[in-house]
């Protein structure tokens, strides 16, 4: 039992579970955690090969503005709007700790990003989940209802991979009193986002990442955006120096070469529909997908029981053993032939079961 100096909403809550990494010399098909299957482009790996000793010898800039000038460019936004994180799940640490007091309330759509209920418990405040409603679309009424403090939306969400459209996340923000953060960490393989909900609501934050759309998940580098009054907020809680001088020089580089970026996007949707259609044709039930990855109910049912299968296979994908989505599997859209093993593995698993 943890002993009795550690705080008691510590004591009580579970920390977040983060997909299985497996070894870098491992040899797996790896589509569990939505990395990009790209690498990151070259002008990124050239800007790390020229970094200077002399910037790692000294403290960082601590606001990253070397990086917060490039993106207030790309994204045709003052840079006064631009907070940066180690991460985007460092984004979501500064926000909790800014807008969610101990004791008050987090609201979010249900199911979502489990760390929302982990950054709430820490801070000792409480979580309002409130069911999507059918089809996925947002409970408005019902999240405004919650009263909470704050409202948290991942845009497209993860796991289902489905998506709000901006009018309908300006109802929630118009009506919301609290503050609204939109969890962009996929809105790169969407048909659209909420960037501009940033600039025209006091009270609305929208959360991006390096991990999926820019191929640096090793790295960590996200940022915010928001009105200048609000990220002044949330400078103030930030660690001193929360973003370190190599993943500054990288994430800048990689903001730059937004048709690289692009590049990669364009083939992710593109084996999307592909990995969709197909699995339909096995038989899965695939929701609608404006994200890296693919929400897919297994035939059958048995989410689990494929999940370690493919494991057996070599193939890594996730599982949530948890309330609705047991029959599901999340599955990352890897390269092509990823792809390919995931579709082959999954069809040899098919054609067993029906020998048996
Ligand atoms: C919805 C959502 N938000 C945020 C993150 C975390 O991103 P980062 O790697 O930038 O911390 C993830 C990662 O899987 C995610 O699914």
């Amino acid at each position: 039992m943890a002993s009795h100096f550690v705080r008691p909403n510590i004591r009580a809550m579970h920390g977040y579970t983060p997909g299985e990494q497996p070894g870098t010399g491992d040899r797996v098909v790896k589509l569990n955690t939505n990395e990009n299957p790209f690498p990151p482009s070259p002008k990124v790996m050239q800007a790390i090969r020229d970094i200077a000793p002399e910037s790692l010898r000294r403290y960082p800039n601590p606001t990253a503005d070397g990086f917060r000038e490039v993106a207030a460019s790309v994204l045709d936004i003052p840079q006064d709007m631009i907070l940066a994180g180690n991460g985007s799940d460092d984004i979501l640490t500064i926000a909790t700790r800014t807008f969610v007091p101990p004791g008050g309330t987090l609201a979010y759509p249900d199911p979502t990003y489990s760390l929302y209920k982990v950054l709430a418990n820490i801070e000792d405040a409480k979580v309002s989940p409130v069911h999507w409603k059918e089809g996925w679309q947002l409970p408005v009424d019902a999240l405004l209802a919650t009263k909470a403090d704050a409202i948290y939306l991942a845009n497209p969400n993860a796991p289902s991979g489905t998506f709000v459209t901006p009018d309908v996340v300006s109802e929630l923000a118009e009506q919301f009193e609290g503050l609204l953060l939109i969890d962009e960490a996929y809105a790169d393989f969407a048909e659209d986002n909420c960037l501009a909900l940033a600039s025209k609501y006091d009270n609305v934050v929208v959360s991006r990442t390096f991990s999926k759309a820019y191929s640096l998940a090793g790295m960590r580098f996200g940022y915010a955006v928001a009105k200048s009054a609000v990220i002044s907020q949330m400078m103030k809680v930030k660690d001193s120096y929360n973003c370190d001088a190599i993943s500054v020089i990288a994430a800048t580089a990689a903001m730059q070469d937004q048709d690289y970026a692009q590049m990669t996007w364009n083939h992710v949707k593109q084996d999307r529909a592909r990995v969709a259609e197909e699995l339909t044709k096995l038989g899965f039930e695939v929701l609608p997908s404006q994200t890296n990855f693919v929400f897919a109910k297994v035939p059958g049912g048995d989410g689990l029981g494929m999940y370690k299968s493919l494991k057996e296979l070599g193939i890594l994908v996730r599982h949530f053993d948890t309330g609705t989505l047991k029959p599901y599997l999340r599955i990352t859209i890897g390269t092509g032939q990823e792809n390919n093993a995931l579709l082959g593995g999954i069809r040899e698993l098919l054609a067993k079961e029906k020998a048996a």
